[in-house]
């Protein structure tokens, strides 16, 4: 269902707008029917945002292994001031998978007097919680939150940014690692779009590096990440009515060198039976589900990928460590 609706911000300091294009449960059956029907078996890592699945991918990026967020944070305020000059006054920023506050936060913060923040998520509780906390914190600012899957394809109303600067997209966090690399070609397309002629992207991509951190970033020892990743499974059982025991597969992942992507599994640990809308889906023992790959890319890597989709870099910064980068890229 669509609908945009003002939506006061609770405690009166600001207010802002939800649209609310969000996908629909059916969507989330034919997928899973379609990925365990697969051979191999695998379903798209969108599915695992739901409330629960987005608390634990807070607490991944709290693990001392995950070093992807903290390193993105601090690189946004060291180079806060540089990526103020290079977006100029007013700009009107659209944050792509919005996810937890902290990034646009800061992001705003260094940027001249912004006129509009568009924030998009799959993830309605998050995003309209993350979009209230920042209406509030700026009550200046003209805010807007859109649920959707914006991988399906997406066209921004005009009316959400109006302002008289520059069109910013904001896409942090490396979720374009997320993508297959044609994926991610088509999406940076779609971003030039919403942008328009004369916009610009910031967008945080994590770099290649010594496997053994990567390998460590997905396997926390608190066990968040392979709670994220049987989250979907938890789904599946919970909103599809799927008959599956979510205890009789675990979490795996790995650096794929050769493809230069972390993948994740679930794996089913005994040879086993799935059953989902009168369906059944046979599991032999240490058979998979593909649930996500996390690609990484050299800086010339990226930026070969980002003149394809016809962006510019313009700017691209790394932190000292050289585990992630940030790029300016123009349309
Ligand atoms: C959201 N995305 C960029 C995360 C990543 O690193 O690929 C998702 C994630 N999967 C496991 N840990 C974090």
């Amino acid at each position: 269902m669509i609908s945009l609706s003002p939506k006061p911000a609770l405690r009166g300091a600001g207010s802002f707008r939800v649209l609310d294009l969000k996908p629909r449960v059916e969507e989330f059956v034919v997928a899973a029917l379609a990925g365990l029907a697969a051979c191999p078996k695998a379903i798209a890592p969108k599915f695992f945002y739901d409330k629960r699945g987005s608390d634990f991918f807070n607490r991944i990026c709290e693990t001392p292994e995950y070093y992807v967020t903290r390193t993105e944070l601090r690189m946004l305020d060291d180079f806060g001031p540089e990526i103020a000059a290079l977006t100029g006054p007013a700009a009107s920023v659209v944050e792509f998978g919005c996810g937890s506050p902290d990034k646009i936060r800061r992001l705003l913060a260094a940027l001249d007097a912004p006129a509009d923040y568009v924030a998009i998520d799959i993830s309605y509780d998050q995003l309209v919680a993350s979009a209230e906390e920042i209406a509030i914190e700026n009550p200046d600012l003209n805010v807007s939150a859109i649920c959707a899957d914006f991988s399906a394809g997406f066209t921004l109303p005009p009316e959400l940014c109006d302002g008289d600067g520059r069109r910013l997209a904001f896409f942090p966090g490396s979720t374009i690692g997320n993508q297959m690399p044609e994926e991610a070609e088509d999406f940076l397309q779609l971003v030039r779009g919403v942008v328009g002629a004369g916009g610009a992207l910031l967008i945080g991509v994590d770099l290649k590096k010594d496997e053994a951190i990567l390998n460590r970033a997905y396997n926390d020892s608190a066990g968040e990440t392979a709670g994220f990743n049987l989250n979907l499974l938890h789904r599946m059982r919970d909103e599809l009515g799927a008959d599956l025991d979510p205890d009789a597969f675990a979490h795996r992942a790995f650096y794929n060198k050769t493809l230069g992507r972390i993948e994740m599994h679930l794996v089913s640990n005994d040879a086993q039976q799935v059953r989902l809308n009168g369906h059944k889906f046979a599991f032999a023992a240490g058979e998979t589900i593909h649930t996500e790959c996390s690609y990484k890319y050299e800086l010339d890597e990226f930026a070969d990928l980002a003149k394809r989709a016809g962006f510019a870099v313009r700017r691209s910064w790394t932190d000292p460590g050289h585990l992630f980068s940030i790029h300016f890229l123009e349309a």
